[in-house]
């Protein structure tokens, strides 16, 4: 049975400005982002952690379920408050898969890559996802929520047939067990890093350390938006954070969400 977390143990082990002021610690929760929201409609301070053991309805992008089983995997939700404008919210889910490849790199020694908007690939597979979400504070401010899943510990046979292909584990990656304390102390501290950049107004900067730690420029892709399938090739981001893509027709498209795959060479 791998050791349970502690936010004792977590909080001892964090030397952050704002994120981790407070870490919760829950056996079993419906989604820490479903959490999240009911603290924000009280008096909280930003940049508390709320962290699960496993979620009965863990939530991915498009209304798509996150596999969260009991104690293999990171299941965390962090709580902000920025006072910026709407336009730069983007950023925050930049920042955020930027920390988490960070942490992820730091704790495995290998080399993960973005996947705009939010995925985190290992050799090719998925190991983490982030779903970030406002949600209306007690303070009146917009709050931000910033879901994080990481595959830690599980192993192959834990995946549904149909994730088989496309999911990994940093386990099944580094062929050895991941110390999740660690890894969640390493990711809320290059969240913390992140943050304080962005309040710092470096998004350019951020921006540009997401494209270093992606391979997608210059890459077949192709983007499914609403309806639309679009074939192309990506460009990069543009100043909001937005993927740039030359579509096979030649126009310059931009996109604000959407689901990417990427076509191997
Ligand atoms: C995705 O890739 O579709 C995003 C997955 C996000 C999963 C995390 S787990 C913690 C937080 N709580 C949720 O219900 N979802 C996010």
């Amino acid at each position: 049975m791998p050791s349970p977390l502690s936010a004792e143990t977590i909080k001892s082990n964090l030397n952050t400005i704002r994120i981790g002021s407070e870490i919760l610690v829950f056996d079993v929760v419906n989604s820490t982002n479903d959490v999240a929201k009911r603290y924000l409609e009280k008096n909280i301070t930003e940049g508390l952690v709320l962290i699960a053991e496993s979620q009965t309805r863990g939530r991915g992008r498009m209304g798509r379920n996150w596999m969260s089983l009991p104690g293999v995997g990171l299941y965390l939700s962090v709580i902000l408050q920025p006072k910026i404008q709407p336009r730069r919210l983007p950023q925050l889910t930049l920042l955020a898969g930027l920390a988490t490849t960070l942490a992820i790199n730091e704790i495995t020694h290998q080399k993960a890559l973005l996947k705009w908007p939010n995925d985190i690939l290992l050799k090719g597979k998925k190991c983490c996802g982030i779903l970030c979400e406002t949600h209306p504070a007690r303070s009146g401010e917009t709050g931000v929520i910033i879901g994080i899943g990481i595959n830690a510990n599980h192993s192959l046979s834990d995946f549904p047939d149909e994730l088989k292909s496309t999911a990994t584990s940093l386990m099944i990656e580094t062929g050895s067990a991941i110390d999740r304390c660690a890894l969640v102390c390493s990711l809320i501290g290059h969240l913390d890093q992140q943050y304080d950049a962005f309040l710092n107004n470096e998004d350019q900067t951020i921006m540009e350390k997401w494209l270093e730690n992606s391979d997608m420029v210059g890459k077949k892709i192709t983007v499914s938006h609403g309806e639309s399938v679009i074939h192309g090739t990506a460009l990069g981001l543009d100043s909001d954070g937005r993927l740039l893509m030359r579509s096979e027709k030649g126009d310059e498209l931009a996109f604000d969400s959407g689901e990417v795959s990427l076509h191997q060479p």
